[in-house]
């Protein structure tokens, strides 16, 4: 096993060795803009981690954990069009920077490059990871429709909510974990429980980031803080708050989240307040820790040392700890 930043620093070696320089220029740039622009690499870590968990080098796992991490910047891509955003990891995003059309056409070939890196997997292995990945793609477009339903929807319910977290964001976590497992060939219930692992740590994961969207501190967090809000977007947040709310400010609340005022600074004010004063932020923060306890529990069902899971634990608890 190695350390997180020297997977992560592995990673992004192989990352710059595989940088497609082609024409046309306006299909290949902002491929490599989005995948150069940083980010955690938390993903594609994950899945040479979780190689290396179950006994295999893990540069068997490399062109698995580049498709995962190429597939999540494919979906940053489309995602900053469809939430309209200004900005990703500091910087403008693809859309703003070229055009939407760039965005659009770019990110399906990243969506096609991700598929094609599979191709350098043998028989069971090969079907085993793309049967997987087809899976996981389309939960997120479940779940990325969901969320912007939900925009709409003055009726959302805690439940609908956590569900389309888990299809929008959680289960890539899962997956680029379980990639790694099937990549080692490990057991089938070595591969649910890694892949339960990720999936809650994932959940909390989103939860942290819907967190971060309204107090992220603006210098740090690389994306525009407010965007949820802006948005009217049906977060943990504003569900707890709306709930915990007295008649008036639920009304109110409700009222913001109806409209897209061409000045927002008012409407993130109130809301932001209204966060904190009804105990959403709190009770968030708590939702987050049981989500990350929650994954731990799932390790109790994986077959690997103790070492190891104080491994995975400090990943979950260190990213408790972020701020972007
Ligand atoms: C952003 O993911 C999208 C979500 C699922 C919240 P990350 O926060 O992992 O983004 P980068 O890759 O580190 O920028
Ligand atoms: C993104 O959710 C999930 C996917 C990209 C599939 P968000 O819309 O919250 O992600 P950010 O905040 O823009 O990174
Ligand atoms: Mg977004
Ligand atoms: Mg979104
Ligand atoms: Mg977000």
């Amino acid at each position: 096993m190695h350390s997180i930043p020297e997977y992560t620093s592995i990673f992004l070696e192989y990352l710059n060795k595989h940088a497609l320089e082609k024409e046309p220029k306006n299909l290949y740039e902002p491929i490599n803009y989005i995948l150069q622009l940083g980010g955690k690499r938390l993903r594609p870590v994950l899945t040479l981690m979780a190689c290396e968990l179950f006994e295999k080098d893990y540069k068997d796992a490399l062109d698995a954990a580049l498709a995962v991490e190429i597939f999540h910047n494919f979906s940053l891509v489309h995602d900053d069009i469809m939430d309209d955003a200004p900005l990703r990891r500091g910087e403008e995003t693809v859309h703003e920077k070229w055009d939407i059309n760039t965005g659009i056409l770019s990110g399906d070939a990243m969506l096609i490059r991700a598929y094609q890196l599979f191709e350098n997997y043998e028989g069971a292995t090969f079907k085993e990871l793309a049967k997987l990945f087809s899976k996981t793609a389309i939960e997120v477009c479940e779940g990325q429709q969901y969320d912007v339903d939900f925009e709409t929807r003055d009726d959302v319910t805690i439940p609908e909510y956590m569900k389309m977290i888990e299809y929008k964001t959680a289960v890539l976590v899962g997956a680029a974990l379980k990639m790694g497992a099937i990549v080692a060939g490990a057991s089938k219930s070595c591969q649910e429980g890694i892949y339960n692992y990720g999936r809650d740590l994932g959940l909390a994961f989103q939860l942290q980031d819907d967190y971060l969207d309204a107090f992220g501190d603006p210098e740090s967090f690389g994306k525009q803080v407010g965007g949820d809000i802006i948005e009217n977007k049906k977060t943990f947040l504003y569900l707890t708050a709306l709930a915990n709310s007295n008649k008036d400010d639920a009304q109110q609340l409700e009222h913001f989240f109806s409209i897209s005022p061409a000045d927002p600074t008012d409407k993130i004010e109130t809301v932001k307040q209204q966060f904190l004063d009804s105990g959403a932020a709190k009770a968030t923060e708590e939702e987050i820790a049981k989500y990350t306890q929650k994954a731990f529990t799932a390790l109790d069902n994986v077959d690997i040392s103790e070492d190891k899971k104080e491994t995975l634990r400090l990943f979950g608890q260190g990213l408790m700890k972020r701020t972007y």
